[in-house]
């Protein structure tokens, strides 16, 4: 006869190919402390408002905890035949405790339960990004210390646009971050509501109290749509879409590193332990680590699509399709919180001596593209010429220094005041890429000073 918990209905077993397809058990395991604690807390309110009795109770609650030691000690016995993980455990505990475990379902279904473990699990793992983000910050914040004075060409279209120092390009990053932290905080708030209660899709008609449940879980509110409550998925689009964007700059900050560990740039060398060699070429190292945190982004990225598919013109409530939001969401969370971790350390890696970053590289590239171009136009606006003269009398005195081979500040006086008179003595004050850092002095410039409150202030949000 057929032998699943909800089998007595049928004339005949599912097929071991259909059981296969359906079983989940094998991935959403993931979720069974929170599928523990769930009902945990559903039992102690049946309980109380007194659908089941007190000794029913206290006889899940052991049961329970024999359960969780058993998967703590990975001896819990994950059987196909049971589906998921829900099904697993209550049947472990009808096993170990009989019919106390039977009555564990009354007024809820899979349907609000496992719309449940994943809240519960994913607002834990919120937080523990939420957490790795700090790391994160942490090692840039220190490197962008450490490098709050050091010039480095500023780009634009790829080309040497203007100095900036290696610091102020870091907190760029920081900036990110901060708002992928916010992204993560106010998805939080929508994750943090419970679905327990809505049973299958409708409520249910024994006199339950969801409020009750919702304080001992730590969620803020309840679901207030029993049909909603069980098909909601936004929770999980919003914050896979928060971790798209999050691997998404983490991609440009690779793409950066990839970039300036080229000889051809050789602005940084990273640790030995984040890269690797070639089978056929012996002189490589390569930045394997950059390049797969830019390739996962792809990943990240498709997850996205991949939930946002799933749930496009399901019709109310409950359908079997939920179940394929656990992969991409546990494989999102993997792929972040790892991503996350590497990179705090792999920037700590960056202040080391014989690798670390090479300022002198840095500072040679800025004489190579008329970094200060900019800053002689202003130069002349402040002596009183109108900003687009001024940007055609520097564009002309840039064609001679590249014809000649030369920077802007190895012109003479004598060829300078050729492009305007009010040239003088004073201009190669202006020409120094000390001097253009110094001037951009308001914040969020690159003025070393600017830069360093810029970090002050980073540190105390934190
Ligand atoms: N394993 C299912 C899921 O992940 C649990 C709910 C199943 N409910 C049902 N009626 N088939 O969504």
């Amino acid at each position: 006869s057929p032998d699943k918990t909800w089998s007595e209905r049928f004339s005949e077993p599912v097929s071991e190919l259909v059981k296969r397809y359906t079983a989940s058990v094998f991935f959403d395991q993931r979720l069974a402390r929170h599928d523990i604690k769930g009902s945990l807390a559903h039992a102690r309110m049946l309980a109380r408002q007194g659908i089941i009795p007190a000794a029913d109770l206290a006889a899940i609650e052991d049961g329970m905890a024999t359960i969780l030691a058993e998967i703590e000690r990975a001896e819990f016995v994950w059987n196909l035949d049971d589906e998921d993980v829900h099904l697993n455990i209550e049947k472990r505990l009808t096993a170990l405790i009989g019919d106390a475990g039977k009555r564990l379902h009354t007024g809820r279904s899979r349907n609000d339960q496992v719309a449940t473990d994943i809240r519960l699990w994913l607002r834990d793992e919120i937080d523990n990004v939420i957490g790795l983000i700090g790391d994160f910050q942490q090692s840039l914040l220190d490197l962008a210390e450490r490098h709050a004075d050091t010039p480095m060409p500023g780009f634009t279209h790829l080309q040497v646009a203007q100095p900036v120092t290696f610091g102020h390009h870091l907190m760029a990053y920081v900036e990110m971050s901060r708002r992928d932290k916010e992204r993560l905080l106010d998805a939080r708030k929508r994750v943090n509501r419970l679905p327990l209660g809505a049973a299958a899709l409708a409520g249910t008609s024994y006199p339950i109290d969801r409020e009750s449940v919702a304080r001992e879980l730590g969620f803020d509110e309840v679901c207030e749509n029993s049909l909603d409550a069980v098909s909601d998925r936004d929770f999980a689009i919003e914050f896979t879409a928060a971790c798209a964007l999050l691997m998404t700059h983490l991609s440009r900050l690779s793409e950066e590193l990839i970039l300036w560990m080229s000889p051809r740039f050789g602005f940084i060398d990273l640790p030995d332990r984040y890269c690797t060699g070639s089978s056929i070429m012996p002189q490589k190292k390569n930045p394997d680590v950059p390049e797969l945190v830019r390739g996962k982004t792809g990943r990240v990225n498709g997850h996205l699509v991949g939930l946002l598919t799933l749930m496009k013109s399901q019709p109310l409530a409950y359908n079997k399709d939920n179940q394929e939001d656990k992969e991409p969401l546990f494989d999102t969370v993997d792929t972040v919180v790892d991503t996350l971790r590497i990179y705090a350390d792999m920037l700590a890696g960056l202040s080391v001596k014989e690798h670390g970053v090479r300022t002198a590289n840095m500072r040679a590239a800025l004489t190579q593209g008329y970094a200060t171009a900019t800053d002689l136009a202003d130069y002349l606006v402040k002596k009183g010429l109108p900003f687009r003269d001024a940007h055609g009398a520097v564009a002309k005195a840039v064609r001679i220094a590249e014809t000649s081979g030369r920077d802007l500040p190895q012109l003479s006086l004598e060829e300078l005041r050729e492009f305007s008179p009010l040239i003088e003595a004073d201009v190669f004050e202006v020409l120094t890429v000390e001097g253009s850092l110094a001037s951009r002095d308001h914040v969020g410039g690159t003025a070393p000073a600017q830069v360093r409150a810029a970090i002050r202030r980073a540190r105390e949000r934190r």
